[in-house]
């Protein structure tokens, strides 16, 4: 068996910064409600003509990556794509990086599991590193919710959560056992898709029915969330697959360097903080920053956390998510 490991990360968000008070202007809500209930402050909305697209911004995270990696784009096998919200319904938008980064027919696989995508995206990357099938693959996580979010006081409850931005990373193959990517860890329970969710437009809920229906009461195509739930589910999930993770490779909390969360919501973040006992250097968190950018929100705090030099080699790094499906999953990182 062959290793894998991270060896390039990047990331890359909007301009355009949306504040709380902002949000004051086309909603009814207020700067304390949100940093109380969730801890953001600010997030980046794509502005209308800034070139941006989920694949615009999945390319310029990946370039940095691909940079960093110090690899030619050329090395690269397989492009994996982690997304809730692609450029088109279909293709997927890996296929549209592949053409951006003008890589010569490498395949391009889109991730459907939206908070936890980038860690079902990682594991992916890993099975097809540690069986030899590919050494070098480009994981990019993007979303772009600014467009499709209801920017009104019936919407609030969601859009206030999200902004838009991508985070990559380039997994290569290692020859050192001793570092890399120790384990992943993956979990759905589909009784819960509707909890957080965007049923229309859908094959379940076509774009005519949606128009001939012309009814300004239906919300079928905004995403709904139960927050309550997700937050129950979320603080269990979480704890019980990172513990899962630790587990399986012999480790204990304490040995833990750096916490990356899925950043969904600053609380469910100081939940697991505390459940772990872990330091506020402990645990990585940028939602204050950017909201919670889904498929995006680890890699993007990944790449800032290893920026600031909070990820050095030896460190043990754990990711974990939870989110829509359910689906939740844990990395356990030996950097
Ligand atoms: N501004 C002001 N008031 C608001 C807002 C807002 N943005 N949104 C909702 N409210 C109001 C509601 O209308 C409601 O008013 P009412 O009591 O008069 O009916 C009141 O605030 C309470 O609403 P709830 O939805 O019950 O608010 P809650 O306390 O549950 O907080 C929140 C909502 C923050 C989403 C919470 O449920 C939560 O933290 N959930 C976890 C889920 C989460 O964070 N998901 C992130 C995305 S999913 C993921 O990544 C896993």
């Amino acid at each position: 068996m062959y290793q894998s490991r991270i060896a390039g990360l990047g990331m890359y968000v909007p301009e355009n910064v949306v504040t709380n008070e902002d949000l004051t202007k086309v909603m009814e809500t207020s700067h304390d409600w949100i940093v109380e209930r969730t801890g953001i402050h600010e997030r980046r909305h794509i502005e209308k003509g800034d070139g941006n697209t989920t694949a615009i911004m999945g390319v310029k995270a990946a370039k940095t990556a691909i940079e960093r990696a110090e690899i030619n784009k050329d090395d690269i096998d397989l492009i994996l794509f982690a997304t809730l919200s692609p450029d088109y319904y279909f293709p997927g938008s890996g296929v549209l990086v592949q053409e951006a980064l003008e890589i010569e027919n490498c395949p391009a696989m889109d991730i459907r599991n939206q908070c936890s995508g980038f860690i079902y995206a990682l594991s992916t990357a890993d099975q097809f590193i540690k069986t030899g099938m590919y050494n070098n693959i480009l994981v990019i996580g993007s979303e772009n919710h600014s467009g499709g979010l209801e920017m009104s006081t019936r919407g609030r409850g969601v859009s206030v959560i999200f902004g838009d931005g991508a985070g990559a990373a380039i997994l290569i193959r290692s020859d050192d056992s001793s570092r890399g990517i120790l384990s992943t860890h993956l979990h759905a329970q589909g009784e819960f898709a509707e909890e957080l969710s965007l049923i229309g437009p859908s094959t379940n809920r076509w774009v005519p029915e949606i128009i001939a229906a012309n009814d300004p009461e239906d919300t079928s195509y905004y995403p709904y969330m139960n927050g309550q739930l997700v937050f129950k589910n979320a603080v269990v999930r979480f704890s019980e697959v990172i513990m899962e993770g630790l587990k399986q490779n012999e480790l204990t909390q304490d040995q833990i360097d750096l916490l990356v969360p899925h950043q969904a919501n600053l609380r469910i973040s100081q939940f697991i903080q505390k459940k772990f006992g872990l330091t506020d250097d402990q645990v990585y968190n940028n939602i204050q920053r950017y909201g919670n950018t889904t498929a995006g929100s680890i890699p993007i705090a990944l790449t800032e956390a290893w920026q600031e030099g909070k990820v050095q080699p030896g460190d043990l790094v754990v990711l974990a998510a939870f989110g829509s499906g359910f689906t939740w999953g844990s990395a356990i990182i030996r950097w």
